[in-house]
C-alpha cells in the first residue's frame, strides 16, 4: 500500500496547534455558542432557565457540565423547526436522520455551517490521504441523508474530481471504478463488501482496481474488517464518525499514517464522555458515552447532545486534537443475554476470525419460555458450502463467541447471498422476540 502520509504543510494551522492555543479557541467558541443557543432558540433558553444556568456561568471549558442534556427526542418533540437559533429563511438545506420507524428527525445549515462542513470534509479526506485532483467515487447515499451531499461538498473543497453516483445499482458501482479509475472511494464498509461480492462476481481482481484509499463511517465496523478490505482490495482503509444531530460526516476522522482512532475535530465539536446511567462526566480514557458540544454552529446549535455511541477519549497522536477510540455500538444495540452485555461489533470481531465465513451477517433474537436466545446468521465462504465445513465453522464461531464474548449462540451457516444485504448502514439485529 502507498504512503499516502499529507504534507504538514498542506494541514490546517490548528491541527497541530498545541493543546493550550485549541482550548482557548474552545473556550472562546464555547461561550459564543452558549449565547446564541441562549439568546435565539427558545427552546435552549427554556432549558437552561428550568436548570438555572446562565452562558455567563461558563469559566472554563469544564464548566460546560453544568449545563442541561439535549436529546434526540428534543428534536421529536420540537419537530420540524422548533430547535433552530436562526430563521427558517436563513437556511439553505434540510437534511433528516435515517430514523427506521415514524417522523425523521430534521437538522438544518446555514450557508455559514454549510462552508464549515465543506472544509471538515476537504480536512478529513486530506487526513485520510487524499489529494486535491484525485477522483473520488462517493458511494454514500445522496437525499435526506448527510453521508451524500456532506461528502460530496467537501470533496469538491479538497479539489478531488467526485463521481456522486449514491448508494445501489452495485454493478454499475464496479463498472465506474473500473472505467473512471478513482483513487478514493466512501461507503458504508458493509456495502464495501457488497462491492467486493461483485468484483468477484463479475471476474475483476479487487487488488488491480485504482482503489487506493476507503473512507468508512455511518455504522460500526471493527479492525478485523479493516483488515479483511485492505487485503481484498490492497488499499487502505480508514474510519470515517459523525451524526446528523451534530452536523453529518466529518465530525471524526482518522488519519491514514496512525489508523488509531479518529481525531474529534475539535475547534468545532467539544466532546465529553459520560456515565450513560448518572450522567456523570468520565475522564478521558474511561468508557462511556460520547457527548457533543457544537462550537460553530449557527442553525442548530446543540449543547451537550447525547450520541448514545460508546468509546473512550484518548489523546492526540498524528494531530494535537483528541482522538474517540473506534465506536463499540450505540447503547442501543447493546443486546443483554443472561447478563453479558454483547454488540453487534463483538460478533463481527469474531465471524472475522474463522477462514469458511464471510463476512454478511445479522443477528437475530428470539425467545423460548423467559429465555432470551441468539441467533447468528452467517455466509459461508467461497469453497467452504458443503454440509462438513459449515459444520464446521459454525461450531469454530460458537466456540470463539464463547470464549471471547461470553454467550452462547446458535449459528447458522447460509449459502453466499442469503444474509440481506443494505446499500446503506447494515442492519445487524433482528429483534423476533414478543413485545412484552
Ligand atoms: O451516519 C453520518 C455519516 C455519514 C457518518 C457518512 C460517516 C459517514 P446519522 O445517519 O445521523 O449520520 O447516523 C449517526 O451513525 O450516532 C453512530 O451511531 C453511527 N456512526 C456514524 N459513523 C460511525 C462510525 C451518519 N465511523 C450514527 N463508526 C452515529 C461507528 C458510526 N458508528
Amino acid at each position: 500500500m502507498e504512503d499516502l502520509t499529507p504534507n504538514s504543510k498542506d494541514l490546517d494551522p490548528i491541527e497541530t496547534a498545541s493543546r493550550d492555543e485549541i482550548e482557548a479557541l474552545q473556550f472562546h467558541r464555547m461561550k459564543r455558542s452558549l449565547r446564541h443557543a441562549y439568546e435565539n432558540s427558545p427552546f435552549y433558553r427554556k432549558r437552561f432557565i428550568e436548570a438555572d444556568v446562565h452562558p455567563e456561568e461558563l469559566k472554563t471549558l469544564a464548566d460546560i457540565a453544568k449545563f442541561p442534556f439535549t436529546y434526540k427526542q428534543d428534536l421529536r418533540d420540537t419537530y420540524p423547526f422548533g430547535m433552530f437559533a436562526v430563521p427558517q429563511s436563513k437556511l439553505v438545506r434540510i437534511h433528516g436522520s435515517s430514523g427506521t420507524t415514524g417522523k425523521p428527525t430534521v437538522v438544518g445549515y446555514t450557508a455559514g455551517d454549510i462552508e464549515v462542513w465543506a472544509n471538515l470534509i476537504a480536512r478529513s479526506i486530506r487526513a485520510a490521504g487524499g489529494r486535491p485532483g484525485d477522483i473520488l467515487h462517493n458511494a454514500y447515499g445522496y437525499g435526506l441523508f448527510t453521508g451524500g451531499l456532506g461528502a460530496h461538498y467537501g470533496a469538491e473543497k479538497l479539489g478531488c474530481t467526485v463521481v456522486p453516483i449514491s448508494g445501489g445499482m452495485t454493478e454499475r458501482q464496479v463498472t465506474l471504478i473500473n472505467d473512471f479509475k478513482p483513487s478514493i472511494i466512501m461507503v458504508t464498509p458493509s456495502y464495501m463488501l457488497s462491492i467486493l461480492d461483485e468484483f468477484h462476481r463479475q471476474g475483476i481482481d479487487p487488488r488491480q482496481s485504482s482503489l487506493k484509499v476507503g473512507i468508512f463511517g455511518a455504522e460500526p465496523w471493527t479492525n478485523a474488517m479493516r483488515e479483511e478490505i485492505e487485503q481484498a482490495f490492497d488499499m487502505h482503509a480508514v474510519d470515517i464518525y459523525g451524526l446528523s444531530e451534530v452536523m453529518g460526516p466529518g465530525v471524526a476522522q482518522e488519519c491514514v499514517e496512525t489508523k488509531d482512532g479518529l481525531h474529534v475535530w475539535e475547534d468545532h465539536f467539544y466532546p465529553e464522555i459520560i456515565d450513560p446511567v448518572s450522567g456523570e462526566v468520565l475522564p478521558d480514557g474511561e468508557m462511556g458515552e460520547l457527548v457533543f458540544t457544537t462550537l460553530t454552529k449557527e442553525g442548530l446549535p446543540m449543547i451537550r447532545y447525547r450520541t448514545r455511541d460508546l468509546t473512550r477519549l484518548l489523546p492526540g497522536s498524528a494531530r494535537s486534537m483528541r482522538r474517540i477510540e473506534k465506536i463499540t455500538g450505540r447503547s442501543d444495540d447493546m443486546m443483554i443475554l443472561r447478563g453479558v452485555n454483547v454488540f453487534p461489533t463483538q460478533i463481527e470481531e469474531q465471524i472475522l476470525k474463522c477462514a469458511g465465513l464471510a463476512p454478511h451477517f445479522q443477528i437475530e433474537l428470539t425467545r423460548s419460555g423467559r429465555m432470551d436466545n441468539m441467533i447468528v446468521h452467517v455466509e459461508c465462504a467461497e469453497g467452504f458450502g458443503d454440509q462438513d465445513a459449515r459444520a464446521k465453522s459454525a461450531k469454530e464461531l460458537a466456540h470463539h463467541i464463547k470464549s471471547v464474548v461470553g454467550v452462547s449462540t446458535k449459528i447458522e451457516v447460509c449459502d453466499p447471498g442469503r444474509v440481506a444485504r443494505s446499500e446503506g448502514k447494515a442492519k445487524r439485529v433482528v429483534d423476533n422476540r414478543p413485545a412484552e
